[in-house]
C-alpha cells in the first residue's frame, strides 16, 4: 500500500467513494467524491477529520499500515457532518484513551449524532495545540459549511487543514495533490461543490477569506478533492471569485415546457442572444437537467433567463424547483428575463413575475407571455428580451 505523504511525518489516509449516487442524498456525483482524512505521526499523534462510516474498514487498514500498534491521542473534529464524523465512534471503541478535539459549538452536535459527551477537548480561535514538532492553531469559519466549522493549521509545516472549503467533488484517481492532475477537468467539479454545498453562504466564505489572510499557506489540504500545493492562489482566486457573485459574461436559458411551445420561445432567444454576439447560452429543460448544474453555471454566467408554461394555475413544478433553490441560496447580482406560455389560465409568467419581485434582481425586459403556440407577436417579444439581455451583457462587460 502507497504511504501519501504530505511532509515527513504527514499523511493522505482519505477513501474514494464511487458507489454513492448523491451526496447529501441529493446532488449527484457522476465522479464520486473522495472523504479525505489525515493523520499527523508525532509525539502525540492526531487525526484530521475522519470519514463516511461506509469506508471505517478501508480507514483503519490505512491507518494501522502508518502507525501499526501505536494509539491515536487527538482527533481534530473541523466539521460533525456525518462524511467526516461518520468514523468517530468507531475511533474511539478501538482507541480508548482519545481526546476529540472541537470548538464550543461542535460538542453538542456530536452528543446529538454519537451520544458522545467524555474525552472531549473545547478550543477557541487562535489555541494551540502542540503535538511535539507540529504545533495545530485553530480558526473556526461559521457557516462553511455548518456553524461549527473550523480549520486547523499546522504553523511547522504551513499545511491548513480546510476541511469543506477549497473541496472538490470527484474521486482521487490517482493523483492526489493539484500538480498531478490536470486542473481543468476538475474545475467544474470544484464550481459545483462550491455552489451546490456552500453556495448559500457566500458572505461567511468572504469572511473566512478575510481571516486566512496573511497566513503563510504551503499546501490547503481540504476534506474533499485535491490537495493544493501549487494552485492555492488559483483556488484562493476562485473562492474569492465564485463567494463573491462574480460572474463571466454569459446567459442560463431554463424552461419548463410540457408540448414544446416554451421551449420553442428558449431556442429563439438563444438564438438571437447567439447573434447578438453572446458566445456562452445554456439552454436546460428543467425536467432533464439536475438542479446541480443548473445552480453551478447561474453562479457561472450573468443572466438567466427563466421560462414556464402554466401548469394548474402554477409554474411548473421542475422550473419551480430551480426557482425555490435559487431564493434558498439566496444568489445576487444577475440580469433575469421572464418568458413563457399561458395555456388555459396562466401561472407561469404571473408566479415567475413574483419569483422576479423576491430576489431583486435586474429584470432587463417585459416578460413575454404566448398563449399556446408561437405567432409572430411573441416571436418578435421575444427577439426583443434577447436584445434587452444582450444590451445588457455587452454594457456591463464593456
Ligand atoms: Fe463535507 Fe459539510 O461536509
Amino acid at each position: 500500500m502507497h504511504k501519501i505523504n504530505l511532509s515527513d511525518d504527514i499523511y493522505y489516509i482519505g477513501v474514494n467513494d464511487r458507489r454513492t449516487s448523491l451526496f447529501e442524498n441529493y446532488w449527484p456525483l457522476p465522479y464520486g467524491v473522495s472523504y479525505n482524512s489525515y493523520l499527523i505521526d508525532d509525539e502525540k499523534v492526531c487525526l484530521i477529520d475522519t470519514v463516511d462510516r461506509k469506508f471505517t474498514d478501508e480507514f483503519f487498514e490505512k491507518i494501522d499500515h502508518i502507525i501499526g500498534n501505536k494509539p491515536i491521542d487527538y482527533v481534530i473534529i473541523n466539521h460533525v457532518e456525518p462524511d467526516h464524523s461518520g468514523s468517530l465512534k468507531a475511533i474511539r471503541d478501538k482507541y480508548p484513551s482519545v481526546t476529540l478535539v472541537g470548538n464550543k459549538k461542535t460538542f453538542p452536535m456530536i452528543e446529538n449524532f454519537y451520544g458522545i459527551t467524555e474525552q472531549t477537548l473545547i478550543i477557541e480561535d487562535g489555541d494551540t495545540l502542540d503535538l511535539g514538532k507540529h504545533k495545530l492553531i485553530f480558526q473556526t469559519i461559521p457557516m462553511v459549511h455548518w456553524p461549527e466549522s473550523m480549520v486547523t493549521y499546522d504553523s511547522t509545516t504551513k499545511i491548513l487543514f480546510s476541511n469543506d472549503a477549497f473541496g472538490s467533488f470527484g474521486t482521487l484517481d490517482g493523483g492526489i495533490f493539484d500538480d498531478e492532475i490536470n486542473l481543468a477537468f476538475y474545475e467544474e467539479e470544484t464550481m459545483r461543490y462550491f455552489t451546490n454545498i456552500v453556495g448559500k453562504y457566500c458572505p461567511h466564505t468572504q469572511r473566512a477569506l478575510t481571516k486566512l489572510e496573511g497566513i503563510d499557506i504551503e499546501q490547503i489540504a481540504p476534506s474533499h478533492g485535491m490537495i493544493w500545493r501549487s494552485h492555492i492562489p488559483w483556488i484562493m482566486d476562485k473562492y474569492k471569485k465564485w463567494s463573491s457573485y462574480t460572474t463571466d459574461n454569459g446567459v442560463v436559458i431554463i424552461f419548463g415546457s410540457m408540448y414544446g411551445n416554451t421551449e420553442k420561445m428558449a431556442d429563439t432567444i438563444a438564438r438571437q442572444l447567439a447573434v447578438r454576439g453572446i458566445k456562452n447560452i445554456r439552454v436546460y429543460d428543467a425536467s432533464k437537467t439536475h438542479i446541480s448544474n443548473i445552480i453551478s453555471d447561474i453562479f457561472k454566467y450573468k443572466g438567466v433567463i427563466i421560462g414556464s408554461c402554466a401548469y394548474n394555475n402554477e409554474m411548473f413544478p421542475s422550473v419551480e424547483s430551480v426557482v425555490r433553490e435559487i431564493e434558498h441560496k439566496g444568489i445576487k447580482d444577475h440580469f433575469l428575463g421572464i418568458f413563457g406560455s399561458y395555456s388555459w389560465n396562466g401561472g407561469g409568467v404571473k408566479n415567475l413575475e413574483k419569483f422576479a419581485e423576491a430576489i431583486k434582481w435586474n429584470l432587463v425586459n417585459q416578460p413575454v407571455e404566448e398563449k399556446g403556440s408561437m405567432k409572430q407577436d411573441k416571436y418578435t417579444e421575444s427577439l426583443a428580451l434577447a436584445n434587452a439581455m444582450a444590451d445588457k451583457l455587452i454594457e456591463f462587460f464593456d
